[in-house]
């Protein structure tokens, strides 16, 4: 009787149980070095293959798909999907699962990481003490902006901009205003100490914006140009959504021109490359896309995928289970 385990792909080095996971049930085609594969490449590997563990370095839609002919689940390793063209895959009749919860309060905790480094300018002060810059105590040292009784914006209101609410309300006793799609109810607005209003009035209310929002066609740049000049000249503004909703140039522009005063980014238009504008700017702090990087948590999402594309594919404890 021929072998009727499934194929899978794991595009990227995960950790090293799961690869062993997925064996106990499957044959796994393991890609063992981080690599962002080209359209071919993927198109290659899902042609023969029931299921696949992605990253958001794999971007797959109608092409990648062509041949996949007996491809039944995607499971991202990610809350955010943007790499996946769901309409497409789902047309396929092809399951795409991702990772949600695991991640709301580490990625939570990086975006607060962000907005106090930016705001209390403490990556600037690291490399301007290194350097050796510090000649003499100053009152005017290095002054930044409050937090603590400061107002914090929040552009997009799901389970990580709840987290960060949280933070800024309870913690910080910061006054928290919120725009999203759809309003929240009123006790879960309460719960996290957020108000609502329109995204114009967010812009120029806030000291602080952190933007959580996911990646779409029509929040493509929605903080341009424009969106920059509405917000007060002593804001930060925080990025640990996708690159694509900001127009870097705009905000370099506005960073370098005294219209912001600083900002926190994660994520970048084109990652892995950042923008020499952006790199040479020394109001704005850096990470590469590190928002959910702790250990336990990606531990956890890996878990979940793995969980998801088992029971995507009918196996595993969890067979039977509704999928992601
Ligand atoms: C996500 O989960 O969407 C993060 O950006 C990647 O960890």
């Amino acid at each position: 009787m021929a072998d009727q385990r499934p194929r899978v792909w794991v595009s990227q080095p995960l950790f090293d149980d799961t690869v062993a996971q997925l064996a106990a049930y499957c044959d796994v085609v393991a890609t063992d070095e981080v690599s962002a594969h080209d359209s071919a490449a993927i198109a290659a590997q899902l042609a023969d293959v029931d299921g696949a563990l992605v990253t958001l370095n794999d971007r797959i839609g109608a092409a990648e798909i062509a041949a996949a002919s007996q491809l039944k689940v995607i499971a991202n390793v990610g809350v955010g999907y943007n790499n996946l063209d769901v309409p497409v895959l789902s047309a396929a009749g092809i399951i795409a699962t991702n990772t949600p919860d695991v991640l709301t309060e580490t990625t939570a905790d990086l975006g607060f990481s962000l907005l106090m480094a930016a705001a209390r300018r403490i990556v600037e002060s690291d490399r301007w003490l290194r350097e050796g810059s510090w000649g003499q105590w100053s009152f005017t040292t290095m002054l930044g902006a409050d937090l603590h009784g400061s107002t914090l914006g929040i552009l997009g209101m799901g389970r990580i901009g709840q987290a960060i609410a949280r933070r800024g309300h309870h913690g910080f006793g910061m006054k928290v205003l919120y725009h999203n799609r759809s309003r929240l109810p009123q006790d879960v607005e309460q719960a996290v100490g957020a108000g609502y209003v329109g995204f114009d009035e967010l812009l120029s209310r806030v000291d602080h914006l952190v933007l959580v929002l996911p990646y779409t066609a029509q929040n493509h740049h929605i903080i341009n140009a424009a969106a920059l000049a509405k917000m007060k000249p002593t804001a930060t503004l925080v990025n640990i959504a996708r690159g694509g909703i900001v127009d870097e140039l705009a905000l370099a522009d506005a960073l370098v021109n005294g219209r912001l005063a600083s900002a926190g980014l994660d994520v970048y238009e084109n990652e892995p490359t950042v923008r020499p504008e952006l790199l040479a700017l020394r109001n704005v702090v850096l990470t590469p896309h590190i928002g959910s990087a702790s250990l336990a948590t990606r531990r956890a999402m890996v878990q979940v995928a793995v969980d998801n594309l088992l029971a995507g594919l009918g196996l595993g404890p969890d067979a039977g289970r509704p999928a992601n």
